[in-house]
């Protein structure tokens, strides 16, 4: 009898212990949403805890791949539109605010968007007219339910140059303005976005900020600057993301974290670009909690995060969201990036599918008056 009953039981614990974490939401300052990236088993429903806890602890929802190019648009004449269908009708169901990332970037773009059919590089009108048919088809289609979008995503390199891609090649450096043209022309309601990585580095925040106000000269529409903020347990500090609000905010837009995450495996500029048998010799260096992560990282994890959201209940004027780049940690691209199959420790949610002290920590924060 007993036997038949413990999955019962199993289940009645596992739901209390669900409940025993509140909806992290309702701790976040008024008017900052709380996102987090979902993937497409997530937005299929396929994965139906991760599912569970997006909608009961956030209130906003960013695709993490979903509606790249390559997979929203990948061949010329076809459009592959129903997992985005799906992510989008899960959030406008749940009264979520809705992003959509992303538009123009130079990756997860297929090649054919830069070539004619000779392979040859296509000129900078036709670049154009694909970009304007890209944008008027994909935000045009949400039109009203994607309340913000990512419309241009790192464009500048570290040093606040424009990054040499197929976009800034052929189209030079006003493709910025003209994909923002191009989206507001697509849904006139959404809010736009310029959303890149290392903001925190004094000259690329520069370069944005010249970029934000070249944009509001010229009569575009710009509404807020994304930070990526995937961030290292080792950096950046608090000060230093401290100043990407304010100097962004200084521009007239609002500002806001959209990919956040916190890597807390060593890291080494070397991991970029390293070849295979130096990313082996890294990971076997640098992989270092395959077996869990200890007691006293977790606590530290958490004071990293309650330290941030300090800072954003301190910024709340000019902050408008902040969006975690995914929900567990079993799902996280750190397992992958930069270094493939580590195991890493990002988020706030566990392999266990259960809070991780740094939630618990995340919440105080946000309940400190
Ligand atoms: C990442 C996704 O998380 C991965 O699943 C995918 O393989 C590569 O892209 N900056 C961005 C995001 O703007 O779109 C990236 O997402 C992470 C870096």
């Amino acid at each position: 009898m007993l036997k038949r009953l413990s999955p019962l039981f199993a289940l009645v614990a596992l739901t209390a212990t669900a409940q025993e974490a509140p909806a992290l939401k309702q701790f976040m300052p008024s008017g900052v949403y709380l996102g987090a990236a979902v993937n497409q088993r997530v937005s299929d429903g396929a994965d139906a805890a991760d599912r569970a806890i997006v909608l009961k602890h956030f209130n906003s929802v960013t695709p993490e791949n979903l509606l790249k190019w390559e997979a929203v648009h990948p061949k010329a004449d076809s459009y592959n539109f129903e997992p985005a269908d799906r992510y989008v009708e899960m959030g406008t169901a749940a009264g979520m605010f809705v992003v959509g990332h992303t538009l123009v970037w130079h990756q997860q773009t297929p090649r054919w968007v830069f070539q004619n059919e000779a392979g040859k590089p296509v000129d900078r009108e036709t670049l154009l007219t694909r970009m304007h048919e890209h944008i008027k088809a994909v935000a045009g289609r949400y039109r009203g339910r994607i309340g913000g979008w990512d419309v241009v995503n790192e464009a500048f390199e570290d040093d606040g140059t424009l990054r040499q891609t197929g976009w800034s090649r052929c189209i030079g450096p006003d493709f910025i303005e003209k994909a923002f043209e191009f989206a507001h022309e697509a849904d006139p309601n959404a809010q736009l976005y310029y959303n890149d990585f290392n903001l925190w580095k004094p000259a690329k925040r520069k370069a944005v900020e010249k970029l934000v106000a070249s944009l509001k000269a010229k009569g575009i529409r710009i509404d807020a600057v994304g930070e990526q903020a995937h961030y290292n347990i080792a950096g950046p500090t608090l000060d230093e993301i401290e100043a990407v609000i304010m100097g962004l905010s200084a521009q007239g837009v609002k500002v806001a974290l959209t990919e956040l995450d916190m890597d807390v495996l060593p890291t080494s500029p070397d991991m970029w670009g390293a070849d295979l048998s130096k990313q082996r010799a890294l990971k076997t260096e640098t992989d270092i909690y395959t077996n869990g992560l200890p007691d006293k990282e977790q606590k530290r994890l958490g004071e990293h995060y309650a330290g941030l959201f300090r800072l954003i209940k301190k910024h709340q004027a000019v902050f408008s969201r902040v969006t975690f780049w995914g929900v567990t940690d079993r799902n996280s691209w750190l397992n992958d990036f930069p270094i493939r199959g580590r195991v890493n420790y990002p988020l706030l949610w566990g392999r266990d599918g259960k809070p991780k002290p740094a939630f618990f920590a995340v919440m105080e924060a946000l309940k400190q008056k």
